[in-house]
């Protein structure tokens, strides 16, 4: 039984199994329904197994809308190359989404055709799960796995809280970050399992106050502020926090990355990271501004990003590589106020020990640091 107040419609989806797929039109009007009813609603998608179509379920909405996904819903052969999205949930104020059900974005083929890392000749691939324009919003107890290309985009929002997400796909998947972000103020990452092919989480530009706490990452490419610097109206990025997280088998650990001759100017300040765990994580701390994947820049240019009031306090454990802390700024606006605090990242591969690299930036070091800040030589950028 579930009980709510008499005020909230309760809309239950009712399936018409069309061979097991979900009845888009059903899906939609239940949706419609709840988003034009004048109190909260919520439509249930019940335990089971279905396929699901590329859809939108966009607001405004009357009253908060509430999406309860018990069952597994595995995205459409439809939806492959060429589409940019499978399910979007957009512009909506109080929304929830829960239930512990699972998106299966059945990944598997589309990403041995459309290798976008190894080739430019690449269609675009759906992204699961896109949050857009969502304020005041809950996403809670949902599995996103074999995403064909970004499990979780997140765009505009406000105030959103994402919490005891798990996020799974092979660490060879290409593109398939966990969650990514752009142009929100005011996101919470919580409690959350995230192991992909690639970022677990990428903070893009325009992203404020950003907090990520208790979450595990790897395998993958760890969690990356940026590329920033890319495009022409990239927007400022400020107050991220990344507390309580543990980082396993990842390329790389907390990275924040700018490119060289960057298309804008834009700042980058108030980062801080504390109370991190490394498993032989290569790369453990990088800031790297020449990021220049593929030799798509010019490197001659010196990033015009500026980085402004970075922390690294309590990063401890293991590197996969020698290259414990890079911090490679720009020449042309050095980092500001870095602060560096205890550091204690171990590496036991023959070439090393551990270095930690210094150009650019001279940090304030706080407690210990092993390896010894700014002791190594620096060495290019991956
Ligand atoms: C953020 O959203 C949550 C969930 O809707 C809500 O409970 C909370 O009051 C909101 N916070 C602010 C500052 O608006
Ligand atoms: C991380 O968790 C520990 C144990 O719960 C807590 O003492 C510490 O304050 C947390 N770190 C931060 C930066 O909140
Ligand atoms: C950096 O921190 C200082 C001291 O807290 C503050 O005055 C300044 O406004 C900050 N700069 C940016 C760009 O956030
Ligand atoms: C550490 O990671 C490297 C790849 O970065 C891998 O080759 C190696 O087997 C890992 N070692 C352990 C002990 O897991």
């Amino acid at each position: 039984m579930l009980r709510y107040s008499p005020l909230v419609l309760l809309q239950v989806l009712t399936l018409l199994r069309v061979s097991h797929c979900i009845d888009m039109q059903a899906l939609l009007k239940a949706f419609t329904s709840a988003c034009q009813s004048p109190s909260p609603s919520k439509v249930v998608i019940p335990k089971g197994e279905f396929k699901l179509g590329e859809i939108e379920l966009r607001g405004p909405c009357k009253a908060p809308v509430e999406i309860t996904l018990q069952g597994t819903v595995k995205a459409d052969g439809n939806s492959i190359a060429g589409r940019e999205k499978w399910v979007v949930f957009g512009n909506m104020n109080g929304f929830k989404l829960n239930g512990g059900g699972v998106f299966d974005g059945e990944g598997n083929a589309a990403w041995r055709t459309n290798n976008c890392h190894k080739t430019f000749e690449c269609k675009k691939l759906p992204i699961s799960i896109r949050f857009d324009f969502l304020v005041n919003a809950e996403i809670r107890d949902i599995t996103s796995i074999d995403a064909k290309n970004f499990h979780i985009n997140v765009l505009g929002a406000k105030n959103i809280t994402m919490d005891n997400l798990k996020i799974f796909a092979p660490a060879e998947s290409p593109n398939t970050d966990g969650i990514h972000m752009g142009r929100s103020d005011g996101i919470k990452i919580l409690n959350t399992k995230i192991a992909t092919g690639d970022d677990c989480i990428s903070v893009g530009d325009g992203t404020k106050n950003l907090h990520v706490e208790k979450v595990t990452c790897g395998p993958g490419h760890g969690i990356s502020v940026g590329s920033l610097g890319r495009y022409v109206h990239e927007q400022d990025v400020s107050g991220i926090r990344v507390i309580n997280c543990t980082l396993e088998q990842t390329d790389n650990g907390l990275r924040i990355k700018t490119w060289p001759s960057a298309a804008c100017s834009t700042t980058a300040s108030d980062i801080h990271f504390q109370d991190i765990i490394l498993k032989n994580v290569s790369n453990p701390i990088l800031i790297d501004q020449e990021y220049c994947p593929w030799n798509q820049c010019n490197k001659q240019k010196p990033s015009t990003i500026k980085l402004v009031n970075i922390s690294f306090k309590k990063v401890r454990g293991t590197s996969g590589n020698k290259d414990a802390v890079k911090l490679l700024c720009s020449k042309g606006y050095p980092c500001q106020n870095v602060e560096i605090g205890d550091i204690d990242i171990k590496y036991n591969g023959a070439d090393g020990p551990a270095t930690f690299q210094c150009s650019n930036v001279s940090p304030k070091l706080l407690g210990s640091q092993s390896p010894k800040a700014c002791s190594g030589p620096v060495t290019k950028a991956l």
